[in-house]
Parts: C-alpha cells; structure tokens; sequence
C-alpha cells in the first residue's frame, strides 16, 4: 500500500550515474532515507544533459527502483543542478538606515540583502541560491536578527550561486516530462554539504569536495553560510581518458585498471611491479603495465584537480579556516590514497566522506556516490521546514521568463 505521507526525494542526474534518494522527515527533522535508486547515465557529458531521451529514460529507471525501494509513488522532487556553467561568488549589499532616531529595522536589513542579489550575471544566467553569509551594522558583524540596535548603514554579505537557466531549464523539463514536478533546482555541491556534513563540522568550518565522473563539486560551509562553491568539469573519467593515453589502452581498460589497481598517489611498493591487462577487446594479445605508471598519471591529474579547488579557497585565506577539514566525496573518493593526496594539497585533515545524522541502511548511507542524491532530499526537507512553499515557482528562478 502506497504511502500517502509527505515524502523527500532528490535526483542527481550525475555523468556516470543517475540516482534518486527518497527520504522523509519527521516533526524534530530528522531525516531517514527510505530508499535510493540508481541507473547508468547515457545521456549526459560533464554534468550537463546532451540527448535528452536517453537521460529520459534512464531517469525514469532510476526513479523507479528508488520508489519500489521506499513504496512510495513519486510526485515531485528536488532536483540537483551542476556543470562548467554553476558558478559562486560572494557579494556585499548595503542600504542607508532609514528612519531619522538611525534604530535599524528588519527591514533595513531585508533592503540591504535585496541590495545584495542586485548583480550583473552572465546573459541567460539565474540565480540558483542566495545564502546569507552575514550581517554588518556600520561595520561590526551582529547576530542575525539587528533590528532595534542603533546604526547609520546595514551591510548583508552573501553568497549568490548562479547557473544558465536554459540548462537548468532542460533538466528540469527532463523531469516533467515524466509527470513529475520539480519542488526547486539545488545545486549539487550544496546538496552534498548536507548530507556529509554534521552540525559540529558545520561550526568549526568544512571543505567538501564532491569529485564524480565528469565533474568536480565544492563548497566551503562555516555555520549556515556557504563562504565559496564552484563547479569544475573534471572528473574521474578524466583520470581514465589519461590513463588511456598514456598507457595506449582502450577506455574501457583503462577504466577497470583504474577501479581495480588504481593510486593516487606514488608509493615505494609500485616501484617496479607490473599488472597484466588482457586487452582482448582490441584484439590485442595480454601485457602487462607499470603500476607505478599508472599511479603517476592518476596522481598529476587529481593534484591537479585539487589545486584547482584549493586555489579559488585561497581568497581570504579560507582554508585556515576549515578547522574540520576537508571532506571527499563522490566515486572518485574511492580511490586509494586520494586522501594522502589531498592531505599534500591542502594541509588539513581530511575524511572520506560517508552521509551523517540520517537514518537507513548503513551500507547504502556508506556510499559516498549516494550522497548527493540524499543531501539533495535533505536540503528539500529543511526547505519546506523554512520557507513552506509547496511549489517552486518558475518566475522565482527565472525572472526573465516572465
Ligand atoms: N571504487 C572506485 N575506485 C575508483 N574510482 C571509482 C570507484 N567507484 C567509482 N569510481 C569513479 O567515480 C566516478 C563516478 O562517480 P559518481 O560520483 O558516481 O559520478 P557522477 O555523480 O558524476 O555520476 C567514475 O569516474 C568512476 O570511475
Ligand atoms: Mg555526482
């Protein structure tokens, strides 16, 4: 029999993978997941959707196991957002004090985060989420709420991510198109944050670095404010496409070489020792290959990948701020040693990520491929619990679509 309660669900349309997590909350918010569905992705390159019947049909799959999983029909969902074209960017509105005896009001403070979304995006670009980051009075950061204290300007700093809207727009007709209404667009990496996330690490400051097979995810998270996130459209195929290459390998090879005998990083014990591919789907006879090899390019292509994401934390030092750390996640955080690596890159400790504070299957939660499917549901859930609002309206994302 069917559930008739109010259930969560996330899709991630991923590169490799297309997965829906279905979850429900109860009245304290927590959050259990009821069940997860997968199916292999055809239809999408980098993060972004290029044939549109096949991501159709392997979205419907996934969606199906899910609901089969949790014995729930699914109606609308929240759907994850990514590619070269998601961009953060932090961003400063001010307004005036308004009344004559300078008492700040709340809606001072609203004006000046209004203030604050009033920017010049890329053509066709929307905004995906402004998060507020933090409010100043003449300067001096003050708790959320500094209607009553006396002041002359109000500053809100806050994060803006943005994305093309006709992109999104594709993914979102993708779901409709199976009768399914879209609640709101969420970017992935903010997704992610959610799920991995405690509310402790929260606090104290954390990195997570979600790295799939055509794109890479970050956020910074520091209490409820995102301080950077970026999309870069690299990923684990990729580091596959390397290894194929440079070792002369097909990329199917190279692919399971990778999965099965892969390194991030180039320890003493590869020095000299070969794994035999039988490379029969070229026709060619079995050799063998340098594991120490391939553990290099593995290795010069995720350093690289990393810095990158290193290199947009370092405006204003963040990263001396991430006093959890730095959190991996996605498929690629299953390669041996990308922890080591990322230790090297940014002198901080690091965790394999794993979905924290939620209830269900703990093989399934383990998964760190899962955790942005679940992180989306998640983010659903504390977004009703906010701000109920039963529908995302169109205009709101798109204001130019009017
Ligand atoms: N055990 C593993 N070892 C190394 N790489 C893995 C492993 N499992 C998955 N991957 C890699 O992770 C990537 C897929 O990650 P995933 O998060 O599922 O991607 P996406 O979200 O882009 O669909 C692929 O490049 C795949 O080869
Ligand atoms: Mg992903």
């Amino acid at each position: 029999m069917p559930k008739e309660s109010p259930i969560l669900v996330g899709l991630e349309i991923g590169t490799s993978k297309i997965c829906a997590a279905i979850g429900e909350e109860n009245e304290r918010g927590e959050f259990t997941l009821l069940g997860i569905g997968q199916a292999r992705s055809h239809g999408v390159r980098k993060g972004e959707i290029i044939d549109q019947a096949r991501a159709q049909e392997d979205v419907r799959a996934a969606l199906g196991n899910a609901e089969e999983q949790a014995q729930v029909t699914v109606r609308n969902l929240f759907l994850g957002v990514t590619g070269r074209h998601v961009e953060g960017f932090n961003n400063v509105g001010m307004h005036p004090v308004a009344s004559d005896d300078r008492l700040v009001t709340a809606q001072d403070v609203a004006d000046a985060a209004d203030n604050a979304k009033a920017i010049t995006l890329p053509a066709e670009h929307t905004i995906l989420h402004t998060i507020r980051q933090r409010i100043c009075v003449d300067g001096v950061e003050v708790a959320d709420n500094p209607a009553g204290r006396l002041g002359r300007k109000v500053e809100a700093h806050v994060h803006v991510i943005h994305g093309n809207a006709l992109r999104i727009q594709n993914s979102m007709r993708l779901v409709q198109s199976l009768s399914i209404e879209v609640n709101q667009p969420v970017f992935n990496g903010l997704a992610d944050a959610q799920a991995v996330l405690t509310p402790e690490d929260k606090e104290n400051g954390a990195l997570v670095i979600d790295i799939g097979g055509g794109s890479t995810e970050f956020v910074f998270q520091q209490g409820q404010a995102i301080r950077q996130s970026g999309v870069f459209a690299i990923g684990g195929d990729h580091v596959s496409n390397d290894i194929a290459l440079g070792l002369k390998l097909n990329i199917g090879v190279a692919e399971r070489l990778k999965i099965r005998h892969g390194s991030a990083v180039v320890g003493a014990e590869s020095h000299g020792r070969t794994v035999p591919i039988g490379d029969n789907e070229v026709g060619l006879p079995p050799r063998e290959v340098s594991l120490e090899q391939l553990h290099r390019i593995m290795s010069v292509r995720l350093q690289e990948l990393l810095e990158l994401v290193a290199e947009r934390c370092a405006d204003g030092c963040l990263l001396d701020e991430a006093r959890a750390g730095v959190f991996l996640s996605g498929g690629c955080s299953l390669i041996p040693g990308i922890d080591t690596l990322a230790k090297r890159v940014f002198r901080l400790p690091v965790t394999r990520a794993t979905c924290r504070n939620i209830a269900g299957n703990s093989a399934t939660l383990a998964h760190p491929e899962f955790a942005t499917a679940i992180g989306i549901a998640r983010y659903g859930g504390m977004r009703l619990r906010n701000r109920p609002r039963p529908r995302f309206s169109f205009r709101d994302v798109f204001p130019f679509f009017r």
